[in-house]
């Protein structure tokens, strides 16, 4: 029996906090109708104190699993797509595990920039289809902004926090994750980059005097690449899954620059009406935006059980890739979970194995 990757349940997380660009005008020069204009941003918004990855995660993960009526405990696997972990190692996925109390998940984070929801919800799918696991959950959570130079206006005007997140269970009703493709261009890598802080340029005086630690980018250079590969890997993806773009009623962009959208369209001659866009609120994302936008046009019922549409990224790596999927909405299922009271469970748990922990470091000691 042939076994389908379903998207059941979705959930977004952005903070509270907006910087508009009226604010940014008043830390760097520039001004709200530059910024209208070059990239259709209006506000982003921007993690507080307290605020990380792996919170924003977890409030995303919580909708996500309410929607699908899942429990943290039913969950296989964790994947956190991100390029602001919360450390170099642990996995911020493992935090998230940690978090929610998903006790049976195995836990890891990926990075593919920008491109990286495609690529986890591939790699989640996949795993799905082949019968190893059951479910899983997807999630793409950056906090970049602490990542931003905010003396540099050609990126800091960019950048905003989020999460979004996906549960994806296995079926064998058709539908789901249909096709999906996934690209890399290394010679661009240093196009858009963090420099400092890696094992090639571990954090010292000179990185942080230097501003290593911050993001740089060849705004200009990103922006041809994008705009060459937006419509070529859309095309592409419904090729693999036996489709045309006529079939589709949404292409879900990665919420860059409203130019390369509206360069996608002109590329695949599709209106614009035809693309999900929340830039204008959230600023970009990186690998939280598409989620984020799906979830929004879920809630806001643009996007329909039936609906069959591609998310189309690139970023950083270089790296691009797009995946189809039909809109089939959660499984049938008895009962109502409420994975928010696991959280309450999770903290203890956390705190209970914590515990042992130390206990059981004591005694191995004296047994040594
Ligand atoms: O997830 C992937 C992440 N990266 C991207 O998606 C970035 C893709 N690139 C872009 O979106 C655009 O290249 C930018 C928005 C970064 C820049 O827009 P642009 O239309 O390519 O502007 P530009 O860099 O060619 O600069 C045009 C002018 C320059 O002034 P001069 O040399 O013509 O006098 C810049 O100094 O605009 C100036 N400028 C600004 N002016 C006001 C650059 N940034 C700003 C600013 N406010 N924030």
């Amino acid at each position: 029996m042939t076994t389908y990757a379903h998207i059941t349940g979705w959930g977004m997380s952005a903070p509270e906090s907006i910087m508009t660009n009226d604010d940014l005008s008043k830390i760097v020069e520039t001004n709200d109708q530059w910024i209208r204009e070059r990239t259709g941003i209006h506000q982003r918004h921007i993690a507080k104190d307290g605020e990380f990855p792996s919170t924003l995660a977890v409030q995303a993960a919580l909708k996500a699993l309410k929607v699908a009526n899942l429990r943290p405990t039913d969950l296989d696997l964790i994947i956190c797509s991100t390029s602001s972990p919360e450390y170099i190692f642990p996995a911020t996925a493992c935090l998230i595990q940690d978090q929610l109390g998903a006790t049976k998940a195995g836990a890891f984070d990926l990075l593919a920039a920008c491109s990286g929801f495609i690529y986890a919800l591939n790699m989640a799918a996949q795993a799905i289809r082949s019968g190893s696991i059951k479910s899983a959950l997807v999630i793409g959570s950056e906090t970049l902004s602490r990542f931003v130079n905010w003396k540099d206006r050609s990126t800091c005007i960019l950048f905003g926090d989020g999460a979004g997140a996906f549960v994806l269970q296995a079926s064998d009703q058709p539908g789901g994750v249909l096709s999906a493709v996934m690209h890399s261009d290394g010679s661009g890598s240093n196009l858009l980059t963090i420099e400092g802080g890696g094992s090639r340029h571990p954090a010292t005086e000179a990185t942080l005097h230097d501003g290593r630690h911050f993001i740089q980018m060849d705004g200009n250079e990103v922006f041809r690449f994008a705009t060459r590969v937006m419509a070529s890997a859309t095309l592409e993806v419904l090729e693999c899954a036996g489709l045309k773009l006529e079939d589709i009623n949404w292409i879900v962009p990665h919420q860059a620059n409203i130019r390369i959208i509206g360069a996608a369209a002109r590329g695949l001659k599709l209106p614009m009406e035809r693309f999900i866009v929340n830039l204008q609120e959230y600023g970009n994302t990186s690998t939280a935006s598409i989620p984020m936008a799906m979830v929004e046009a879920i809630e806001k019922g643009q996007i329909k059980t039936g609906d069959k549409l591609v998310m189309v990224g690139f970023g950083a790596g270089l790296t691009w890739g797009a995946l189809a999927a039909e809109w089939t909405g959660p499984l049938p299922s008895k009962g109502h979970v409420h994975p928010e009271q696991y959280r309450r469970f999770a903290r203890l748990r956390s705190l209970v194995r914590r515990a042992i922990r130390f206990v059981e470091g004591l005694l191995y000691r004296r047994e040594l």
